[in-house]
């Protein structure tokens, strides 16, 4: 599928889990949505972004193990039983995956939104390559992720920004749409 960028921009939707279907995603379209993310601007090159896909099995026991460590565990804050039970049916229903890390450089040269502006902007090349392909994705960030850095073997430096799912588009999930930009917009000239 070849789209004119504006309207690749605003074709991309958030598509939930239960809407994505189960069917298998190519190894070689979840490369190319790496390759896309690792263009993403970065302030000083520091290549902030990380990612660890999780298919198949791998992914099934992730599920089982969040679920497991949410619900029985006395060293995290408690958990909304459905939010977990919602969360991991989510990860368990999608083919694919993708914890998206942010990685501060060792010399911590710059300020973390900035690096968390550069993941956001890997994810979004991710997003708008996975639309042009005419997959959905969908960006979950569960208020537990910060519990989750054990499971997910993070290292010192890293921290877990959320999962970035993609899958063929089962239903297809109507935008919310946007309020005016010109509302949102002060011209000073
Ligand atoms: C950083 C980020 C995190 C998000 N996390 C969630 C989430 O945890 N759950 C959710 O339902 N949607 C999440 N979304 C998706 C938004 O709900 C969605 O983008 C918004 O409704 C606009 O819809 P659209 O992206 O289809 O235009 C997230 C979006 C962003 C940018």
């Amino acid at each position: 599928m070849k789209n004119n960028i504006s309207e690749l921009i605003k074709i991309r939707r958030a598509t939930p889990p239960k809407f994505l279907a189960k069917t298998e995603v190519s190894k070689e379209l979840i490369e190319e949505l790496l390759e896309n993310a690792n263009w993403a601007p970065t302030h000083k090159n520091t290549e902030p972004w990380r990612f660890k896909i999780f298919r198949g099995q791998a992914k099934l026991k992730l599920a089982a193990d969040i679920y497991e460590l949410l619900i029985t565990s006395s060293e995290i804050a408690p958990v909304n039983f459905q939010k977990a039970e919602k969360f991991t049916s989510g990860l368990k229903n999608v083919p694919v995956a993708i914890a998206i890390i942010l990685e501060r450089d060792a010399a911590v040269r710059i300020p973390e939104w900035e690096e968390v502006a550069a993941v956001s902007m890997a994810v979004q090349n991710m997003w708008l390559t996975a639309t042009d392909k005419g997959f959905g994705a969908f960006w979950s960030t569960p208020e537990f992720l910060p519990s989750l850095n054990g499971l997910l073997q993070l290292k010192t430096g890293q921290k877990l920004l959320g999962f970035f799912y993609v899958g063929e588009i089962a239903i297809d999930y109507p935008s919310p749409g946007r309020g005016n930009v010109q509302e949102k917009t002060e011209w000073i000239e």
